[in-house]
């Protein structure tokens, strides 16, 4: 029972804390649960796809008899055995199947579904489908799209001053154009979904996709049934990185088609090869600028043209485009601008999100005028870089959709970058090395990062959670974020524990289930801590105010006399156990689960203007780095980087370095080794990590210091102050890039910087050091 306050207690402090990450452990020692690990049903059966040979066909005959007839097989399904409407478009625009009908629109659309007794015997049953195609003109780039007009959503134009004039009236004017590659997710777990039938035609769910709630609206749609018969589950993925926001529900409802089909539980997952070809990447841009400048570098009037490969449907290509253009500016005040932006239709498997969402490929163009107007007027890029940064406040703190930017630590933390990393310096000692070097040139280069958080779909910006208090004191925590390696889990958990004052072991990480949290929206955008860490603390606190109410009734003090601390609660001079108060508020018939929602404040945009606020804050980061390329080889090397970064008051200072870390690598993956290319059939040839080249742990740079900023706080009331992580340092890795561009520059020593497109493979440069 209630004891006398003996020793002063110690606040237990679980946030701005470095907490190892909840599956650390079973990461490394391979004791962690994917999908395709969970113990499978004896009655299990297995399910491969048949894909389309032809980028762009009309088929006049498929075969499936011998695959019917093939030893093992048990189910083939087409287009027309769908009983709902054959949909898998996450924006509601029907323009793209689960499995195609008569109509082929990419090398590697899924065609039909073959169940069997196990997967072996499915993939060999595939390969017996008899199909002819007459085929149809494809168009495989995004010049062809643009010359004839093909687009999966109509052009957006956003604009503020007169670009038009302010170019022309500049005392300097360059015109040019930077193409960015796409990228393939890569991650370690592939799309795999089990389907597994409940009473009533109930279908259970355990997949590998960013958004529950998203996926179990289109299993129903797709099966012909309400919301309600689906339930979806996600304890983790082994990485998504955007891939799997919208392009894991394809897989979950062939899965449950089959089930249904069947009667019986079913698995699906793809080979690496076949969700390489047959889900969607990264979109390449085609970027063009008309740049007016003054001789400082003062950057007067911009036109950006963005033409990205959208693919065959839209999926997320709006957004994404719109994100793009969102950060055309990054972190500069453009007064006079216009951004035109195309979304081309291709066929080739439709793109999605991939971290940044569109960001890093605008940042790439604004990065690449500023190193191009530089260049042009013989001044060092940072010098550039920073006559062109926003104000911290008044007219030059405005961006082109008229938002206006509250919180710019950009000239500080800047500042603290160019000392700590000796810039300066280094950028002497590049020069000199430079001179006296014929064949290894070095580069060095500094970018910031501005990025903006929420997402600007403005109704997506709500989370919901569930915390269930147990009669022993333990907590099982739920809510509607998945996890998928970013230490989102963690970072919840640590909150609910430090808002009741419990060890961090007390409160259980349970899997995201759209049965406890519903309609959540995708762990996207970067704020999956921002939103359900709000959301978790909200529902805490009705079961904390709960407790309080009751402890003051049970012990006769003001409720203001009732503290929580280390794993104890004080109530005036008595003291107890958080258990054992909860123990006595059971069986005081006190309600001990609650669920709690937040809505991102302050958020709006209207599209019709391009004008608003559609992002609640901006995250802010920048790197330095120095980098070698062999002029005989093209090889490049990053010999070293430095990275400051506003986390806000970070949450969990080792996880939040790590994000910075993998996504700094995998943004230099992006621009310098991994290569998407498709034959003039259309057809993927970078289909597996031999032909593909994502960055290996020889890749990172030799010297990286990973620091987060000492001042950081976020000056809105997110979660403990802290800041969004997730995507932002991707972008930081444009420094590398332009850095290599540098390097190669200095080899030729004209007078306008090479055009070096992304990826800067060894080809790419050699073709830059070679072409006169
Ligand atoms: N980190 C790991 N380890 N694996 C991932 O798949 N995805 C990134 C980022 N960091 C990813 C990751 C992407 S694209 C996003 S949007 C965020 O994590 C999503 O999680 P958050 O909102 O919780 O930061
Ligand atoms: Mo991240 S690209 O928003 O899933």
């Amino acid at each position: 029972m209630s004891e006398q306050k003996g020793t002063p207690r110690r606040k237990i402090r679980n946030v701005h804390a470095t907490v190892t990450h909840d599956s650390a452990r079973k990461h490394v020692s391979g004791t962690a649960f994917y999908v395709d690990d969970l113990p499978e049903p004896s009655n299990l059966l297995h399910c491969y796809i048949g894909t389309s040979e032809s980028a762009h066909a009309r088929i006049t005959r498929m075969d499936l008899s011998a695959v019917k007839d093939h030893p093992g097989v048990i189910e083939v399904l087409t287009a027309d055995d769908i009983p709902g409407n054959n949909d898998i478009s996450p924006v509601h625009l029907h323009d793209e199947p689960v499995l195609a009908g008569k109509l082929v629109q990419f090398a590697g659309q899924a065609l039909f579904a073959v169940l069997a007794e196990t997967r072996a015997i499915a993939r060999q049953a595939v390969l017996l489908a008899e199909i002819e195609y007459e085929e149809l003109p494809a168009i495989l780039d995004i010049q062809t799209a643009l010359a004839e007009k093909s687009y999966v959503l109509d052009p957006h134009i956003m604009q503020r001053g007169d670009a038009h004039s302010a170019i022309a009236n500049a005392p300097a004017r360059l015109q040019g154009e930077v193409f960015t590659g796409g990228q393939e997710h890569f991650y370690l777990e592939g799309q795999v979904s089990m389907a597994l039938p409940q009473e009533d035609g109930d279908m259970l769910i355990l997949t590998s996709s960013q958004h529950p709630s998203e996926v179990q609206q289109l299993v129903a749609a797709n099966l012909g049934k309400p919301e309600n018969a689906v339930t979806v589950e996600v304890r983790r993925m082994g990485g998504a990185f955007g891939g799997k926001e919208t392009q894991a529900s394809q897989w979950a409802i062939i899965a449950a088609l089959m089930a249904q089909a069947s009667g019986r539980p079913v698995k699906l997952r793809l080979d690496r090869d076949d969700d390489m070809r047959s889900t969607g990447k990264r979109h390449d841009f085609l970027i063009r600028y008309d740049v007016g400048y003054d001789n400082e570098g003062h950057i007067l009037g911009i036109e950006f043209t963005h033409a990205l490969r959208c693919g065959i449907s839209a999926d997320l290509s709006g957004p994404i485009a719109d994100r793009a253009m969102f950060h055309s500016d990054n972190a500069y005040f453009l007064p006079n601008i216009t951004i035109s932006s195309y979304r081309c239709k291709t066929n080739t498997v439709s793109n999605t999100a991939f971290r940044g969402f569109g960001g890093p490929q605008g940042m790439v163009g604004i990065e690449r005028v500023i190193d191009a107007v530089a260049h042009q007027l013989g001044l060092d890029p940072l010098a550039v870089r920073q006559a062109n940064l926003y104000d911290k406040t008044g007219e030059r703190a405005i961006t082109p959709y008229r938002m206006k930017i509250r919180d710019n630590v950009l000239h500080e933390l800047i500042a603290e970058l160019v000392e700590s990393s000796d810039y300066e310096k280094r950028c002497r000692q590049v020069a000199a090395f430079n001179r006296e070097s014929p064949v290894i040139k070095k580069g060095i280069a500094l970018t910031p990062a501005k990025f903006g958080i929420s997402f600007t779909t403005a109704f997506l910006n709500q989370a919901g959670a569930l915390v269930h208090v147990y009669k022993d004191g333990s907590v099982h925590l739920n809510h509607g974020g998945t996890e998928m390696g970013q230490g989102l889990m963690t970072k919840i958990a640590q909150v609910v524990s430090e808002e009741f004052q419990i060890d961090l072991d007390r409160v259980r990480i349970t899997a995201t289930n759209t049965g406890k949290v519903p309609n959540a929206s995708a762990t996207a955008a970067s704020s999956g801590t921002d939103m359900n860490g709000m959301a978790a603390r909200a529902a805490t606190r009705k079961i904390k105010k709960r407790l309080v109410k009751f402890a003051s009734k049970k012990f006769g003090v003001d409720k203001s006399d009732i503290k929580f601390i280390d794993n104890h609660v004080q109530a005036g001079k008595h003291e107890l156990s958080f258990a054992e108060l909860v123990k006595h508020a059971w069986l005081g018939r006190i309600s001990l689960s609650a669920t709690g929602f937040y809505r991102t404040p302050k958020i709006h945009y209207d599209p019709k203007t391009s004008s608003g606020r559609p992002f609640l804050y901006f995250a802010y980061g920048a790197a330095v780095s120095e980098v070698e390329i062999d002029c005989l080889t093209g090889e490049s090397r990053i010999a070293r980087t430095d990275i400051l970064y506003d986390a806000g008051k970070s949450l969990n200072p080792a996880i939040d370095i790590g994000q910075i870390e993998g996504g700094f690598v995998q943004g230099a993956g992006w621009l310098t080794s991994e290569e998407i290319w498709w034959d003039s059939k259309g057809k993927l040839g970078t289909h597996a990590p031999s032909t593909y080249k994502i960055p290996t742990c020889g890749d990172i740079p030799e010297t990286f210091n990973v620091q987060l900023w000492a001042k950081g706080r976020n000056r809105e009331k997110t979660i403990h102050r802290s800041k969004a992580i997730g995507e932002p340092p991707l972008m930081l890795a444009i420094s590398v890039h332009s850095a290599i561009n540098q390097a190669i520059a200095s080899k030729l020593d004209g007078n306008s910087l090479p055009a070096l497109n992304t990826p800067a493979t060894p080809e790419a440069i050699l073709n830059c050091l070679t072409k006169k």
